[in-house]
């Protein structure tokens, strides 16, 4: 039998395994952080921008992103990737890329013709990934500012 990749909506029950993949990952538990994030995408997120990745019934990925109209100046309306991830034991099965072609799609039925996200300098897998999938890197200029504690 084919092993198969389904995408679907994020869901709140979806909480436990957000938190228990990041802690793999990173060593570190945010339960209260992902939930805020949950509320929010639940709150004022278009439904559709934040995704789940379940490959054999089982939770492998997430996407969190969003949309906003006429965002920097910028026409029409942008979808944002926010966050992406896929649990090590999961990755380079096309998990991913599942991910972000539904989060295309979905985009385009809404009429956006744009996709941002940012990638820091050091994280190459995600520069790698996001080139994988078609994406360049953009005009816009990022500007921030250090505060002295
Ligand atoms: C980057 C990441 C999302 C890729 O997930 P994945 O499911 O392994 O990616 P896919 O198998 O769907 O790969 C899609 C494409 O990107 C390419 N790709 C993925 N990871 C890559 C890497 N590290 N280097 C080079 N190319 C890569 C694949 O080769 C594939 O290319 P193809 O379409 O030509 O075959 C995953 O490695 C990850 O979650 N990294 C950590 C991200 C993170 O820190 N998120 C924060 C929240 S936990």
């Amino acid at each position: 039998m084919k092993r198969q990749i389904y995408v679907r909506s994020l869901e709140r029950r979806d909480l436990p395994s957000i938190v228990a993949m990041e802690e793999r990952v990173t060593g570190v538990a945010r339960p209260q952080y992902w939930e805020q994030r949950i509320e929010l995408s639940e709150a004022i997120r278009p439904h559709w921008t934040s995704l789940v990745a379940e490959f054999d019934n089982r939770f492998v990925g997430f996407l969190f992103g969003r949309a906003g109209e006429l965002e920097f100046g910028l026409p029409g309306t942008i979808a944002w990737v926010e966050t992406i991830g896929v649990d090590p034991a999961y990755r380079g099965r096309g998990i991913a890329r599942e991910l972000i072609e539904e989060f295309i799609s979905s985009a385009e039925d809404h009429g956006i013709k744009t996709i941002f996200t940012l990638v820091s300098n050091g994280q190459t897998d995600m520069q790698n990934y996001f080139s994988r999938q078609g994406f360049a890197q953009g005009k816009m200029l990022h500007y921030q500012k250090e505060l002295s504690s």
